[in-house]
């Protein structure tokens, strides 16, 4: 390790006082934000903040903005505690700092990682800028259960999906040099299994096969750590009945054993403590020692370690030599990151004034923004809509809005620049007054005269254009909802609206996947715009109108009703499948609605027609260390030029587990000319087969294969290949 020398040195010389204070963060009181989600910053005394930086009882702080007030708090560190260790600034910059992009669920509908890797780039210039070394982010966890309030914050329902967009953002934050002054480190969270609470339920226990937390949601956070994230966050539930922020296996066996991990990991907000409400440790002390023996090095907010480690010593309840370790691996993240060498890095005041409005980045926003939004169904070729000769209605409580164009994790962005729909859409028109704007509804509740003012707009209308969903406030930490619908005020806009017979668009707002109904899904067009971000009017304009040819894929899939939550795509086979077009009865199946989705995961829609020609196979027998070739001739045979995202599943036909109906291998976006075709090509080895087994141990079984190339997880003709054993 670079940096041992120093580290050891430093560890040689601290008091046991002096280690505790490198193994807690507190919400930064010096620079105070954000009142919704720290209350406790706003609680506590600015000068006994700067008091226990002097003593070296603060490693780290969180939460705080602000490069001249950093700068002061870490002279202090530096220059009046005894040992001059730096402090480590955190804070969750989500998706976007002053400019706010889209939320990760959004920007993962773009099935572009690099554009993720793009926006994570701008987001850690204007956050380092801002004062901030280190982010609580990218958020990784596999979401599978839209009841949860947090899907919002992942890249869906896909393993392979998320890993993808887990590295790029980890690799877009950090950059290529942890020490640059641009730099943010990241944080993949939450670890590990908190995408599969139970129910959707946030916080709620999780149950689930070993093999299954192997297959399915660790494989994210080693994508980001190999793409050199250097600390990790760890989750709020338990996993079979150990809290993940005690767990040894995860923490120490699976991250330091198998894994190699240096860097550390960090307590979610006070969950070492809430291991005593788990049932799981006798009170704080208890709690204490679980985390910190587990492998729990630093402690969020909590200050469980800072009350009771000394004591935990001497006691002999927690050794030195565990503490010790904690400490290096809080000492090697801060020399990496250069703090060391440099502790002023990303707190230099005339830099945040001069980057706190980089107007390449709203055009990166835009352009984000655009590439996130899903174009469900379009009848009739109703969109794109025209900038002149037609009147449109935009009806709906956020036509106007801009308090819910950010999101859920939306602490630092600049409210004075977002964009709202109607002036994004008036901005495009030939003739601005052909636009109408009429709210119609409030988001939770009707308004006097709403759908009277509605209706008629929408009669004198050619086209309406809807602007209905959820608030920001429906998603995030805490938010589960039990029905995953529209609310019934807007719902009861949309009937009346569509009622009048004139076409009507759906913008639809939404931080998961929604169970849409009556009006809202008999819609000529659906557009699923997620939260858009700063440039959110622009984006939606530019789809609306055909400037940007939609692109966008389904990262969950919209199910036909709420009540089949959890449901997604790759699911493990049944043996009772629902065959379409067979008699329904013993079959596996709701009374009301089919085990399939309204509209799968992958699907989205373009304004031009991709042709998938059958995938040609290099060999149907797949020698044991070979590698399979496949490629497949996609054509656009439409008018317009447009990008599609080739998509490519396997299917383990006869497995010693029961495997999924289809799993996500590889994606691909192409852009084509309109009539131009092109040969795509992927290549699989049998480490794209593995699976954990009955022993939990990853091995591909040899057999048969189905393969797709396909623009969704449920269409396309499978071929097959064999895995030849060795
Ligand atoms: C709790 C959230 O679960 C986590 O994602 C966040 O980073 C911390 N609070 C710190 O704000």
């Amino acid at each position: 390790m670079p940096h041992q020398r120093r580290i050891e040195r430093l560890i040689a010389a601290m008091t046991l006082e002096e280690k505790i204070g490198q193994l807690g963060a507190f919400a930064d009181a010096l620079r105070p934000f954000a009142f919704e989600v720290n209350p406790e910053t706003f609680a506590r005394d600015a000068e006994q903040v700067r008091e226990q930086i002097r003593s070296g009882r603060v490693g780290a702080l969180f939460n705080g903005v602000g490069a001249a007030e950093g700068r002061e708090a870490q002279r202090i560190a530096v220059e009046e505690s005894r040992l001059g260790i730096p402090l480590l600034l955190g804070a969750d910059v989500i998706h976007g700092m002053r400019t706010v992009f889209p939320i990760p669920l959004g920007e993962a509908a773009s099935f572009e990682p690099d554009l993720a890797e793009r926006t994570a780039r701008a987001t850690a210039k204007e956050a380092t800028a801002a004062g901030i070394h280190w982010t609580f982010a990218p958020m990784v966890d596999v979401a599978r259960d839209q009841r949860w309030g947090r899907v919002a914050e992942t890249s869906g329902e896909d393993v392979y999906l998320s890993c993808e967009f887990a590295a790029a953002r980890v690799r877009g934050f950090q950059g290529g040099d942890l020490t640059a002054p641009d730099s943010l480190l990241t944080t993949p969270k939450h670890f590990a299994a908190y995408g599969a609470i139970s129910a959707g339920l946030d916080y709620n226990f999780v149950d689930m096969a070993p093999q299954t937390l192997r297959d399915v949601h660790l494989p994210p956070f080693k994508a980001a750590l190999d793409a050199g994230a250097l600390t990790l966050m760890s989750s709020f539930n338990d996993i079979n009945g150990v809290p993940a922020s005690a767990n040894r296996e995860l923490l120490t066996d699976i991250l330091r054993g198998e894994w190699k991990f240096e860097g550390f990991v960090v307590s979610d907000y006070t969950s070492d403590l809430e291991l005593v409400a788990h049932g799981y440790a006798a009170d704080e002390a208890d709690a204490a020692q679980k985390a910190l023996s587990a492998g729990l090095d630093m402690s969020l907010q909590s200050g469980v370690y800072a009350n009771h480690v000394a004591a935990l010593v001497e006691q002999g309840r927690l050794s030195m030599a565990e503490v010790d370790e904690a400490v290096r691996r809080v000492l090697h993240v801060k020399a990496a990151a250069g703090l060391f060498d440099d502790p002023y890095r990303c707190l230099d005041a005339a830099r945040e004034a001069d980057q706190s409005h980089i107007p390449a980045h709203d055009a990166l926003a835009r352009d984000c923004a655009r590439r996130s939004i899903v174009l469900l169904k379009n009848d009739g070729d109703v969109l794109p809509l025209k900038k002149s000769g037609q009147r449109i209605a935009l009806i709906g409580p956020f036509a106007q809005d801009t308090a819910h164009l950010g999101g859920c994790w939306n602490i630092f962005g600049d409210a004075s620049r977002m964009v709202d729909l109607e002036t994004g859409l008036r901005a495009a028109l030939d003739d601005p007054s052909a636009l109408v704007v009429v709210p119609g509804s409030g988001i939770e509740d009707a308004v006097e005269g709403g759908i009277e003012a509605a209706v008629a707009a929408a009669r004198a209308a050619d086209v309406v254009l809807l602007a209905l969903g959820e608030p920001h406030d429906f998603s995030g930490e805490a938010q589960s909802r039990t029905q995953i619908v529209i609310p019934a005020a807007q719902q009861a806009l949309a009937e009346a609206v569509a009622a009048t017979g004139t076409p009507v668009v759906v913008v639809l707002r939404n931080g998961r996947a929604l169970a849409l109904e009556g009006a809202v899904r008999e819609a000529q067009a659906l557009l699923v715009t997620w939260f858009l971000g700063t440039q959110t009017g622009p984006a939606v304009a530019d789809v609306v109108f055909g400037d940007y040819n939609p692109s966008a894929r389904l990262p969950v899939s919209f199910p036909q009703d709420a009540g089949q939550q959890p449901y997604f795509y790759n699911h493990p086979a049944t043996g009772r499948p629902n065959v379409p077009g067979t008699p329904r009865f013993f079959q596996t199946r709701w009374r009301e609605v089919p085990h399939a989705a309204l509209y799968p995961f992958g699907h989205g829609l373009t304004y031009t027609r991709f042709e998938y020609g059958l995938p040609q196979l290099s060999a149907t027998r797949l020698g044991w260390d070979d590698t399979l070739t496949v490629r497949t001739r996609i054509t656009n045979a439409g008018a317009r030029d447009g990008e599609d995202v080739v998509q490519l599943y396997v299917r383990d036909r006869i497995a010693s587990r029961v495997r999924p109906v289809r799993e996500l291998k590889r994606f691909r976006k192409i852009a084509l000319a309109a009539g131009q075709s092109l040969d795509v090509e992927f290549t699989l080895t049998r480490a794209d087969l593995a699976f954990h087994g009955v022993d939990n141990r990853l091995a591909a079984e040899p057999g048969l294969f189905d393969l797709w190339i396909a623009p969704s997880a449920t269409t396309g003709e499978a071929v097959q290949f064999e895995l030849l054993a060795p």
